[in-house]
């Protein structure tokens, strides 16, 4: 056995970026983001057929590549990223730059217009190569000023250094980055006391309120647009939905999702989609197909595939009357639904109780695939131990009574 294989071991499911050049490791990790939680091999100055010795970096779990890993390529050129299933690399391709890198970098120049103090453009540098990777240089589009090698490298090792999504994502750093806004910006609310429950619409008196329509700032909407984006890019790597070629959002809260979700994709993982939304009131004149009842269907061609956001599930009705309104569209595919947060409630009211969730009906009587950033089981771990023993109580009481699953 090769020194590499005693000190290295396979692993079952997660990433692999081999060949890195030796002392670089670290540096990549920086272009990684990557959360502290992750369970990380990093190995240093091990034996390399190709490279004398090298790096290497291993990731366990289920990631996402966004395209943003591919900036390794300024400190490791040489680096294979492999993508590894079930014991078995599943994918390996090598790290490389894009043409054009949009955002990231700063034009140095202070009379660029991406550097002017009211409503800069974003920057945007052409990636011109070299023999070898000192020799690369970025060009910025607006003005022509150059970024050598030194200058990006000096900037990826500074704190001002930040990548809006980061290298890699996990289904946990979205539901951490989710939570992290809904608790710090006041989204998820509990009552002031155990006797004063919120009534919901339902009649039930729920021990918590989630209501992303407090999320009105502009970092809650860079978060949930990160969340949205990244957390379908993932369904869609992972094989849980096919592509599709609309976003749909449902009045009124799904409409700002939809949007947000759709710039996401485009901005951090390259995807081009379109979105519509529905008028809660139909308006008297138009073109029915066009925007009469559905803002944005005039693009719709029959056939397409249709993905629907929307914020939270309570009793599932108004996503049925959702799927229902789809159909003036004529042929078309609903691929799935994204939620932000399931609250893995029965359906029904206060009183009437019914056996199945709506996740569940939809599933069962809809066949749509229905899936949650956030459920309610998660947040409740997570928040558990500030809330006090009546309050706790509370909480699973109403799952006794309510609920799909049960909390302890
Ligand atoms: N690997 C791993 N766990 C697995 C499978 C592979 O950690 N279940 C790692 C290997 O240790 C290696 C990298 O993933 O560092 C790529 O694996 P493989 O393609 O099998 O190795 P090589 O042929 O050496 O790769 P290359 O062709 O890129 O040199
Ligand atoms: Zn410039």
């Amino acid at each position: 056995m090769s020194e590499k294989q005693l000190l290295v071991s396979k692993i079952e499911n997660g990433i692999v970026i081999d060949h890195i050049p030796a002392g670089k490791a670290f540096l990549v990790l920086r272009l990684l983001k990557l959360d502290p939680t992750a369970r990380t091999l990093i190995a240093q100055n091990v034996d390399s057929k190709s490279l004398n010795t090298k790096d290497l970096i291993k990731i366990e779990g289920t990631y996402l590549t966004s395209k943003e890993i591919d900036l390794i390529a300024f400190v490791a050129p040489s680096a294979t990223l492999n993508i590894v299933e079930n014991w078995g690399v599943k994918e390996k391709r090598l790290v490389q730059l894009p043409i054009l890198i949009e955002g990231i970098f700063k034009c140095p120049n202070p009379l660029c217009p991406t550097n002017s103090k009211y409503t800069p453009p974003r920057g945007q540098f052409n990636v011109e190569g070299g023999i070898n990777v000192e020799a690369l240089k970025l060009h910025c589009t607006y003005c022509g000023s150059i970024l050598y090698y030194g200058s990006i490298l000096e900037y990826i090792n500074s704190d001002a250094f930040t990548l809006e999504g980061g290298g890699l994502v996990s289904k946990e750093k979205i539901e951490q980055v989710f939570l992290d806004t809904l608790i710090k910006k006041g989204a998820l609310r509990l009552p002031p006391s155990p006797e004063e429950p919120f009534i919901l619409k339902s009649g039930r008196p729920s021990p918590y309120f989630v209501n992303l329509g407090a999320l009105t700032d502009g970092e809650s909407l860079t978060s949930l647009k990160w969340a949205f984006a990244s957390y379908i890019a993932l369904l869609m790597e992972q094989g849980a939905i096919e592509d599709f070629d609309y976003i749909f959002g449902p009045s009124y809260k799904g409409i700002s999702l939809a949007t947000l979700t759709c710039e996401g994709l485009k901005e951090l993982y390259g995807m081009d989609k379109r979105y519509m939304y529905d008028r809660k009131e139909e308006k008297a004149y138009g073109d029915i197909s066009a925007d009469r009842v559905i803002v944005g269907a005039g693009y719709f061609k029959q056939g397409q595939r249709i993905l629907v956001v929307d914020d939270t599930i309570t009793t599932g009705s108004t996503k049925v009357e959702t799927i229902e309104k789809l159909h003036l569209l004529g042929k078309h595919q609903v691929v799935g639904l994204v939620i932000a947060v399931d609250r893995q409630e029965r359906m029904g009211d206060a009183e009437n109780i019914a056996k199945r969730g709506p996740v569940e009906y939809l599933e069962d009587e809809l066949g749509l695939k229905v899936f949650s950033i956030e459920n309610i089981k998660t947040i409740f771990d997570l928040i558990k131990g500030s809330l006090d023993d009546e309050m706790r109580r509370l909480w699973v009481e109403y799952y006794d009574k309510y609920g799909t699953i049960s909390l302890e």
